[in-house]
């Protein structure tokens, strides 16, 4: 295990992947995590992020009393990166100060030393690196020497190999480093004697084998599917161990995209095999959502509605099979659980980093569950990959996330009365089949149309018209948490809105959303 200790820096998720992606297993904890809990990882080697704190700042996070004293003892190779490697030369003796120059922001150009055991592998002392730092090591502590400088003289790498701690200033783990992989691979494998062995067929064996332990050979499961890729390849995965002792349910909530039902059922029936039960609850839940305009209101009713069905269906499910279902698929993934670095100056302990709003369509503690969550400790690129492993369809695997309360938030205000909610469904179906048939899909993230709750004048066929409008949106993101809109080329804007304009007759003018997030959020509302 390299276990990844996080100062609060944007780019530590970045740093635990790829880790995995060299084939080893990494996990994050808090920058500040006890002794007995960092033991507790039984780590092999340590990385400590970057972050924005100052080391001179009181009540900046750090490792903890005793910390260097154990890797030594234990022999645990300790990468500093950042704010890592400022702490690492703040607290065994050296000195921190802030850079006189103003600091290093963006791409800049080291030397590198090659007889070092940092860059022995590099073939050449010029490397572009990205900086981002105000602080800067000006004194290093004892035995430690100095194995890169950038061309402003900073040191921004340092090594002392006989007691395995090392300091990289710069961010290995971003694209715009030259040479970062080959850099943490080298330090992981070569320096730190590291065997890359962790791989997804090993990592899915070991659930199966969790699962059936967990269950045993009478327990039941239930699983509520979203057709998303984590809870599809969570059914399919746990499907493998339980056969007939899953039982899925998908809810049909009125508030899904264009024949979208139909199209999950026909997936997870004839190419996945899953028993699922398709609940029709559309007619409730428009009724239920009927005169309702607020976003969190709306999120609130269907979140309840949710609940009643899963409930009704356990109970259903219990009457069945003649006794309780005790077990719960869930597709929780890593990010939804690692506790990050609270932000600098908030007082708040670790935040999870979910923003609460997407836990609707969650359910409730109480249910009182044993959770089966296979994915708890993988990315989602992971899950795709276990997906595939598990032969779950390309189409599925590469799906773009769909929000829990569905085309509610997509419809400003009040998504009853009148034909919105069908008005909504052609767009996007339109707009969707033209981004494949142009090649676009998996280069964006999400793209999803907005019925906007205003009409406007246009004129069609020589008639004056007072009619919808709708937003397109797409956006490029890694993880949902910061996106950026897509450039699309004028040839597509043209030709979608051609085609909406024409197909769909109700709407009469198309506008395209050029917001990032931040400072917007990727759905409207
Ligand atoms: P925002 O709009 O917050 O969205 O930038 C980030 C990601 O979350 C999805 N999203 C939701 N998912 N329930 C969900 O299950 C919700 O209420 C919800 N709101 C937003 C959104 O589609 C995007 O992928």
């Amino acid at each position: 295990t390299v276990l990844v200790l996080d100062y609060g820096s944007q780019y530590t998720q970045l740093i635990a992947r790829r880790i995995r992606e060299l084939g080893l297993f990494s996990v994050l904890f808090p920058g500040d995590a006890s002794l007995d809990r960092i033991k507790s990882a039984n780590p092999n080697v340590i990385i400590l992020s970057g972050g924005p704190n100052s080391v001179h700042v009181e009540g900046s996070p750090r490792v903890p009393a005793g910390f260097f004293e154990h890797c030594e003892k234990m022999s645990i190779p300790v990468l500093g990166i950042c704010y890592g490697m400022q702490m690492i030369t703040h607290l065994l003796g050296g000195e921190v100060k802030a850079a006189t120059h103003g600091g290093e922001y963006g791409r800049m150009p080291m030397d590198v030393s090659l007889s070092s055991h940092l860059f022995s592998n590099m073939t050449k002392k010029e490397i572009n690196v990205w900086m981002s730092h105000g602080d800067e090591a000006v004194h290093l502590p004892e035995g430690f020497s100095v194995v890169a400088k950038s061309r402003q003289g900073a040191i921004v790498a340092i090594e002392n190999h006989a007691r395995r701690i090392y300091g990289f200033q710069f961010h290995p783990e971003v694209m715009h480093t030259e040479s970062g992989l080959d850099m943490i691979k080298h330090f992981l494998l070569d320096i730190s004697g590291l065997k890359a062995d962790w791989t997804m067929d090993q990592v899915l064996e070991e659930q199966l084998a969790k699962i059936a332990e967990l269950v045993g050979p009478e327990g039941h499961a239930i699983c509520a599917l979203s057709g998303g890729v984590d809870s599809t390849v969570a059914a399919t995965l746990v499907h493998k161990v339980l056969a007939d002792r899953l039982h899925c349910v998908f809810v049909d909530n009125g508030l899904l995209r264009y024949k979208e039902a139909e199209r999950v059922m026909e997936t997870f029936n004839s190419h996945l095999h899953l028993p699922v039960t398709c609940v029709d609850h559309s007619k409730v839940m428009l009724e239920r959502l009927s005169g309702l305009s607020d976003p969190e209101a709306k999120r609130k009713a269907i979140g309840a509605e949710f609940i009643e069905v899963f409930k009704n269906f356990r109970d259903e499910l219990d009457k069945k099979i003649g006794k309780r279902a005790t077990f719960l698929v869930q597709g929780t993934l890593y990010p939804d659980v690692i506790e990050s670095c609270p932000p600098p100056g908030s007082d708040q302990k670790h935040s999870h980093t979910i923003k609460s709003h997407h836990n609707v369509g969650g359910l409730p503690k109480d249910l009182q569950f044993t959770l089966i969550e296979p994915f708890r400790e993988l990315f989602k690129d992971e899950v795709r990959q276990i997906g595939r492993l598990l032969g779950v369809p390309e189409q599925f695997i590469k799906r773009h996330p769909f929000p829990g309360p569905g085309l509610a938030v997509r419809v400003l205000g009040d998504v009853t009365g009148g034909d919105k909610l069908d008005v909504l469904r052609e767009v996007d179906e339109i707009y969707i089949n033209t981004i494949r048939e142009f090649g676009l899909y998996d280069e964006i993230w999400q793209a999803f149309a907005v019925f906007l709750p205003v009409r406007s004048v246009g004129v069609q066929g020589d008639q004056r018209t007072h009619s919808h409008v709708v937003a397109l949106r797409a956006v490029t993101s890694g993880d949902g948490m910061t996106a950026d809109w897509y450039p699309f080329k004028p040839d597509f804007l043209r030709e979608v809105s051609t085609r909406i304009c024409n197909k769909v007759r109700s709407v009469n003018r198309v506008v395209y959303d050029i917001t990032s997030k931040p400072p917007s959020t990727i759905e409207w509302v």
